[in-house]
């Protein structure tokens, strides 16, 4: 029988409890698909950081590199700790680490499910984001300068801000803050690409890209020029330019536009937690970070939820669906298949839900209808 060994990281605030449905739904879709997940646990997250000071460290990343097929996440974020601490130093560590260039993230609209947008039905809302998820202003070079600052940083920052500006930092108020974007031609050519072949595979006419190039053209006209490049492989399909300012906008209005929409990484951040609201909340939004040929990590869109902790409210479909694409990418269509399939007709049923859906169900009770459900649908 063929065996996964997938890495589990539950993460913090409401992971643990996602997850726990999410595995449980995977173990029942291996079992009716003939195939078995060894789940190597690994405890990385706020609690572990507090008492050890680790986060995620690079014999963690070897070793799931090394015996792992791919990663199951839950969330991470925790009050206790400073923006940003586990979100860069262990969620993007990771996504950089396995050089996870592409995340995907279908905008589905499934049926039985509410929708803000006033007329607009599953079938106008079925799309899929390919954000780009290694490069743009997620590189992390940036700094500050101050009076008393070092000189090597008051001369980076002079020599990036004092050509436009007349800039001395002489006293407190002059302090100066800075973070660079950058875009390599791999790095943009490869997700291009992506999205250029997922237009295809799915018979697409048209293909949105997201940039910001009226204003910052330096970054995101080099986007265009390689997207109108690689265009001429693929002269069915026409690369439609649109400012993310405006895609915002038409998300909202035209939502059935769009079947492939690639994007930056930090557009894409922000245009996907509206495209989790149009398809039902960010309960039901999954995403995958994906390295074609590598090791992907798979997770819902949203975050730890810290106030739902241990509660057992948390809607985990977004998890679950998650599950689904990491079966998928593995090469389990049909398990992939066949869980999405039950999502789908629970959302329609209407009877098993959470909270956030409008329901009065527990997480495990909307894991354990999924259960049943693939069962019943078998
Ligand atoms: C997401 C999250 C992350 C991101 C954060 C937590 C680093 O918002 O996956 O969308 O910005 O990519
Ligand atoms: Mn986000």
């Amino acid at each position: 029988m063929v065996n996964y060994r997938i890495a589990k990281i539950p993460g913090d605030g409401i992971g643990p409890e996602i997850i726990i449905e999410g595995v449980k739904v995977l173990e029942k879709a291996s079992e009716l698909n003939n195939f078995e997940i060894d789940w190597i646990k690994y405890d990385n997250g706020a609690e572990k950081y507090l008492k050890t000071g680790e986060l995620i460290t690079e014999d963690t990343l070897k070793e799931i590199k090394t015996t792992c097929k791919s990663i199951y996440l839950g969330a991470l974020g925790d009050p206790r700790c400073r923006p940003g601490i586990l979100e860069k130093g262990i969620l993007l560590k990771t996504r950089f680490y396995f050089d996870q260039y592409v995340n995907l993230r279908p905008i589905k609209l499934l049926e039985g499910v509410w929708c803000p947008l006033k007329d607009k039905t599953p079938k106008d809302i079925d799309f899929t984001v390919v954000r780009e998820n290694t490069e743009d202003f997620y590189v992390g070079i940036g700094n500050r300068a101050k009076k008393g600052s070092s000189k090597q940083e008051l001369e980076v920052v002079r020599s990036i801000y004092h050509a436009k500006f007349s800039l001395d930092i002489e006293t407190d108020d002059d302090e100066i803050a800075y973070q660079i974007g950058v875009m390599s031609k791999k790095g943009a050519r490869r997700v291009i690409k992506y999205g250029f072949e997922l237009a295809k595979k799915e018979n697409v006419g048209t293909a949105y890209f997201v940039d910001k190039a009226n204003v910052l053209s330096d970054i995101y006209g080099f986007w265009r020029e390689n997207i109108e490049d690689i265009s001429k492989s693929y002269p069915n399909i026409k690369p439609e330019y649109m400012f993310v300012d405006a895609i915002t906008m038409w998300f909202v209005k035209n939502p059935e536009w769009f079947k492939v929409v690639t994007t930056p990484n930090m557009f894409g951040d922000i245009i996907t937690d509206l495209g989790a609201m149009i398809q039902g909340g960010l309960g039901l939004a999954p995403g995958g970070n994906i390295n074609p040929g590598g090791i992907s990590m798979f997770e819902p869109i949203h975050g730890s939820a810290p106030k739902y902790k241990g509660m057992n409210v948390a809607n985990p479909l977004a998890t679950i669906w998650a599950g689904a694409m990491m079966l998928d990418e593995i090469g389990q269509q049909k398990a992939a298949e066949q869980i999405i399939n039950a999502i789908q007709e629970i959302l329609k049923e209407g009877k098993v839900k959470t909270k956030d859906l409008g329901g009065t169900n527990s997480t495990s009770e909307v894991g354990d209808a999924v259960v049943k459900k693939i069962e019943d649908m078998q």
